[in-house]
């Protein structure tokens, strides 16, 4: 008997420590979703400038970790503009005076608006409300 609650016991213990070691592996960002989240803060940031208010943006986006739906967006030369882009945003974000913030925000979205034009141009009426009058 002694031995059955032992072996309960100890067969437990293991499950237990299983699960504990068991890590979730990262999970990757989606890149639509990444792209929405960018456009919320570029819309966010847009209010702001018009209200002569501080802008605020989230600093890094790594879009070029971000998982893309088609095959065809992982191509070396979609991701070799992914990872220009990504630089000039990661610039952008960290600019703090509200002159060079305008202009970078204006080269910006002229650049989502671009890519967009040529690799995704479903959701192009809704970035094109980002640009400034
Ligand atoms: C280098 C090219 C490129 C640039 C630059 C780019 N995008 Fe995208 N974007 C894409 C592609 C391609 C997709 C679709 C991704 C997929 O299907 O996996 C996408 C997806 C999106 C989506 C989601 C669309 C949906 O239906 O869910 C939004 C919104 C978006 N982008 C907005 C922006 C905004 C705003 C910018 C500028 C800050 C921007 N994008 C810059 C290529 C780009």
């Amino acid at each position: 008997m002694n031995k059955i609650i032992l072996f309960i016991i100890t067969f437990c213990l293991l499950v237990i420590a299983a699960c504990l070691s068991h890590e979730e592996p990262p999970t990757e960002p989606v890149l639509s979703e990444q792209m929405r989240q960018v456009y919320s803060d570029l819309l966010m940031a847009k209010q702001a400038m018009i209200n002569d208010e501080d802008v605020q943006v989230r600093r890094l986006v790594e879009f070029t970790r971000g998982l893309p739906s088609r095959e065809s967006l992982k191509s070396d030369e979609f991701q070799a503009e992914l990872k220009a882009f990504e630089q000039m945003y990661t610039e952008f974000s960290a600019l703090t005076t509200q002159q060079d913030l305008l202009e970078k925000y204006q080269a910006v979205v002229q650049w989502c608006i671009s890519c967009h034009e040529r690799h995704c141009p479903g959701p192009l009426r809704t970035i094109k409300k980002l640009q400034l009058d």
